[in-house]
């Protein structure tokens, strides 16, 4: 896959050397470019911004600049994701679909966002998808690009060393967040792991664990729970 970061602020994304995004790069799996939105700027000072019409408080970037940068970087099969908090929520799904993709071109916006020219021009020649991490403001997109770029990246085929740890973690198959867990030593400061872990019951460690993820469910996001398919509770699930 290859992903195109545009910013005005480049160094922020280098801690995509590090860890799996970095070996994914490393091994090949991902073509990562970074670039410096001000690159297309075509003055001394290398503006990238300026006042919003209409007035207000803050800057706006110029969709002039933005333009040149994204016709030299989008590619017919490119995908445009423009972070944003007033984008769509980005979820473990987004990052499954987006994972399936040839080409990311992650536009990172600065100040009060990009004039919205930009996302309508591109979203007219291919897709455009504005996404949001959450429901707060950031300084930019760089934080968001991050977010996307290791939770897309961790899912090509190659990256993750063990791929059926993606399917039991939270916001996996199951629908659920993630069942606790423990390792050595079974006792410490007093806190005991539980005994059917230690037991090698594995249909019980089973149950054990999809009782645990059902619960921390209901407890913490019950916005979830109720999203699950019925049809794919058991008798003792419904029980939990
Ligand atoms: N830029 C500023 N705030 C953001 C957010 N919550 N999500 C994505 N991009 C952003």
């Amino acid at each position: 896959m290859r992903v195109d970061v545009v910013s005005i602020f480049p160094e922020y994304l280098a801690p995509l050397e590090l860890s799996l995004v970095g070996k994914a790069r490393a091994a090949g799996l991902l073509d990562l470019r970074v670039h410096d939105l001000r690159a297309w700027t075509d003055d001394r000072h290398r503006t990238v911004d300026d006042t919003p019409f209409g007035g207000g408080a803050g800057m706006v970037m110029r969709p002039d600049v933005w333009g040149r940068a994204l016709d030299d970087v989008l590619t017919p099969e490119a995908h445009l994701l423009v972070p944003s908090p007033a984008g769509a929520p980005f979820t473990q799904r987004t990052a499954e679909a987006l994972a399936l993709e040839e080409h990311l071109v992650v536009a990172c916006g600065r100040y009060e966002g990009i004039d919205a020219r930009v996302a309508e021009h591109y979203a007219s020649r291919g897709r455009v998808t504005e996404v949001s991490l959450g429901d707060y403001v950031l300084n930019g997109g760089e934080v968001a690009a991050l977010v996307v770029v290791e939770a897309v990246a961790r899912l090509l085929p190659g990256v993750v060393g063990n791929p059926a740890s993606l399917v039991e973690e939270s916001h996996g198959a199951a629908g659920l967040l993630e069942y606790p867990v423990y390792t050595k030593p079974a006792s410490w400061q007093g806190h005991d792991v539980p005994d059917v872990l230690l037991s090698g019951h594995h249909a019980r460690i089973e149950r054990w664990r999809r009782d645990e993820a059902l619960r921390r469910t209901a407890d913490r996001r019950p916005d979830l729970l109720a999203d699950l398919d019925v049809a794919q509770l058991d008798r003792h699930d419904r029980q939990v």
